[in-house]
């Protein structure tokens, strides 16, 4: 261990692994550890059961009705792939996608007054959609075309429309939508968590839509991917790559000092050696005094031996809850899958609801969520603090990432990802520098 390397990478959550692979891709000498003696950090995919039930202090074991503990996967943070989104661009350029297998996600849904419908987004499901009247139909379908059209680059396409300069609002208002639409609009297919977007320029709005009915047009039934056995596979697929260009990865490895001189990272004490690195890339855990709270998530594990209503019984789905639907300033989210994916039982059904939290009593927020799934077999709550660096890195050289926020995708990830990339090495991230080449010698791993 006593040994010289240009990044030293703790915390094997996505982020730490995909930064990893990256740095491994471009020649660097990486050192990857993590004081867990599982991959994931925040991350993970728990198993067998019984681990799940001792992390969350639910006394006894698991009841038989639960099946072998080891057919479970839980995760710990609820998230889809987006079909065409970044981190699939990620896993397909790296051919990370060799060690991994997707479903699509079956269903995406969205809450109005009480009730689940299917979210809509293109204009043949729009025209048969039961959330809107018909006249609404008719002016969300012609927002539909507008946004499809949309080419920030051909004035033609934008109708008047400033992609800098005009707000969502004024777009909305534009097209005559009415506030339900407006509702599942910028929270069921933009993906927002709160209202703030209303007022800023619409471009990022447009783009979001496009992501979402572009990812759907893959697939047909929803937008999202998931991989089979977990979310945790997709830090170990990064790991692994890491690891084909040379780095090296330890788990169980207690940190006990990150070590500075002159202001500036110098290496890592683990067990009493120092392994020396230019760089250190880590998550806040490591380095709790880099970073500071910014809010908190709860997130419900559920159990349930049945799927959700209303949902056409599908083996998964998601279901957003716009904040505007249940007085809140956060969205509510359900991400739910199955014994399809290889994560639960024969039967057996894992839904995860989450939100920031705005009140002192956080488990009376999701009610909403949890109301839409009952009965449930066993709960599982937890409240994580969020932080977020307060140091970027510019001088010490060590650079952290953010904590997993609510979101129910990965996009947010990657912008992580990138944004760390570029401190780090001063360049924007190219997707194209990860490229493998057919004829890499560390390329055949097979
Ligand atoms: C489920 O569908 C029934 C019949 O259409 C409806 O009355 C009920 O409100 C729906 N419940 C939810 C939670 O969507």
């Amino acid at each position: 261990m006593n040994e010289e390397y240009d990044v030293i990478v703790l915390g094997t959550g996505l982020t730490e692994c995909i930064l990893s692979g990256i740095m491994s891709v471009k020649g660097k000498k990486v050192l990857h550890m993590d004081r867990n003696s599982y991959y994931g950090a925040e991350s993970a995919s728990i198993t067998p059961l019984e681990d799940l039930y001792k992390r969350f202090n639910i006394p006894g074991t698991p009841p038989e009705s639960m099946g072998k503990g080891r057919d479970w996967n839980v995760d710990l943070i609820p998230k889809f792939l987006m079909a065409n989104g970044q981190l699939v661009r990620m896993l397909l350029i790296t051919q990370v996608t060799r060690y991994l297998d997707f479903k699509v996600i079956e269903g995406s849904f969205v809450y109005k007054k009480g009730s689940i419908y299917k979210v809509p987004s293109t204009e043949a499901e729009a025209l048969a959609s039961s959330l809107m009247g018909l006249f609404e139909k008719r002016r969300f379908r012609k927002f539909l075309v507008f946004v499809a059209n949309f080419d920030q680059n051909d004035p033609k396409t934008l109708e008047g429309v400033d992609p800098t300069k005009t707000t969502m609002r004024e777009v909305y208002k534009k097209f005559d939508l009415g506030q339900d639409v407006i509702d599942f609009t910028g929270h069921a297919l933009a993906l927002y968590r709160t209202d703030d977007y209303l007022d800023h320029p619409c471009l990022d709005t447009i783009n979001r839509i496009k992501l979402y009915s572009e990812s759907l047009a893959r697939y047909g039934k929803s937008p999202y991917l998931y991989p089979l056995y977990g979310l945790g596979e997709l830090p170990q697929g990064f790991a692994r790559l890491s690891a084909i260009y040379g780095g090296t990865y330890m788990l169980n490895k207690p940190i006990e000092e990150i070590v500075m001189e002159n202001g500036k990272i110098v290496g890592v004490k683990s067990e009493g050696e120092i392994a020396r690195c230019k760089q250190l890339i880590c998550d806040p855990s490591y380095v709790m005094d880099h970073v500071t709270k910014v809010g908190q998530v709860i997130r419900v594990i559920c159990i349930m031996n049945h799927p959700i209503k209303n949902t056409s019984d599908a083996n998964s789905c998601q279901i957003i809850i716009p904040q505007n639907q249940v007085n809140r300033k956060h969205d509510i989210y359900v991400c739910m899958i199955s014994y399809a994916h290889n994560v639960a039982a024969q039967g057996k059904y894992v839904a995860i609801v989450s939100t920031t939290v705005e009140t002192s009593d956080p488990e009376k927020e999701i009610k909403p969520a949890l109301d839409l799934l009952e009965p449930v077999e066993q709960k599982f709550v937890s409240i994580s603090d969020q932080y977020k660096p307060t140091d970027l890195g510019r001088e010490s050289q060590i650079f952290i990432s953010r904590s997993y926020d609510a979101t129910t995708h990965f996009e947010t990830t990657c912008d992580d990802i990138k944004d760390i990339y570029k401190r780090m090495t001063g360049t924007d991230f190219d997707f194209a520098e990860m490229e493998r080449k057919k004829n890499d010698v560390f390329g055949d791993d097979q």
